[in-house]
């Protein structure tokens, strides 16, 4: 579903601000597959996923999605294969627009906008029925702006929104980090039940180490702009965070993880 091949990407290159932020990333998705992503501040985690949904294009190397070269297709033009959901509560949804609204644009993501975002009874149907799934109450307040709904909410939405047209890819950068613990986990039940629902190909980027673990059926670690640890389901149920960071250490050759944003539980 999604092959990443040498791909390199260095920041403000030749200055004194230099910064290779991806070194000659090789990474194969299969289809169904859900990859949590781990690695510190700085680690590339982000460029990767910008480089995957078209926000930043690679220095050199390829990423296809589905056996299609995306590598020089705008962020917009692959929009149609890619659902994404930040950290940032703000950043999904647009505040001044209604839940509605804001379903309908989702709807016609990718799509030519000839039809319009127009929302009829049909769709606000469909939106009632998807929204009921998030437990939310937000099938009832399909004309409340979504500047008025919390933090939880809003996550709950963008995730609705970057699934509901089944993307070949999901990506979710940190996306419960900034959310308090209870509704952290809300985002999360929610998170899996949608990947299981529609078999999402998904990549989820966490500072959670137990997340990472409790989550999906592949785990990442970045460091320093490379993949070090690619650990399979089998592999990984069996683990527990302290076995991560030994495991960091020896793919290290030595060197100690230390970040102090990085969650243990
Ligand atoms: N637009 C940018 N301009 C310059 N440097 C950047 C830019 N984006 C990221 N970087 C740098 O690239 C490195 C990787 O960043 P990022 O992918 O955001 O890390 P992560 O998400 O793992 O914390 C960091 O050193 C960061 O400072
Ligand atoms: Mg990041």
């Amino acid at each position: 579903m999604l092959k990443i091949t040498n791909v390199n990407k260095v920041f403000n290159a030749g200055t004194v601000n230099e910064k290779i932020a991806l070194r000659n990333v090789n990474l194969h998705v299969k289809k169904g597959e859900f990859i949590t992503v781990i690695g510190s501040n700085g680690a590339g985690k982000s460029t990767m996923m910008n480089m995957i949904s078209g926000g930043l294009t690679p220095d050199n190397g390829s990423i296809q999605i589905d056996g299609k070269d995306v590598t020089r297709l705008a962020e917009h033009q692959r929009a149609g294969l890619i659902g994404r959901v930040f950290q940032d509560p703000m950043a999904g949804t647009a505040p001044n627009m209604t839940i509605e609204e804001n379903l309908a644009i989702a709807l016609g993501r990718g799509k030519r906008r000839t039809l319009g975002f127009g929302v009829n009874n049909q769709k606000r149907e469909q939106f009632r029925e998807q929204l009921k799934q998030l437990d939310q109450g937000l099938e009832n307040r399909l004309k409340t702006k979504v500047g008025f709904l919390s933090g939880g909410q809003r996550q709950a939405l963008s995730l609705l929104m970057a699934t509901f047209t089944e993307p070949k890819i999901l990506l979710l950068d940190e996306h419960t980090a900034a959310l308090d613990p209870k509704r952290a986990q809300l985002i999360v039940d929610l998170t899996e039940k949608i990947v299981e629902r529609y078999k999402l190909t998904t990549i989820m980027v966490t500072h959670n180490m137990e997340q990472a673990l409790n989550m999906g059926n592949r785990l990442l670690m970045l460091h320093d702009g490379g993949i070090i640890l690619d650990i399979p389901d089998e592999k990984k149920r069996t683990m527990k965070p302290q076995d991560l960071l030994r495991a960091f250490e020896t793919a290290r050759g030595g060197e100690s993880f230390s970040e102090d944003r990085f969650l243990l539980t």
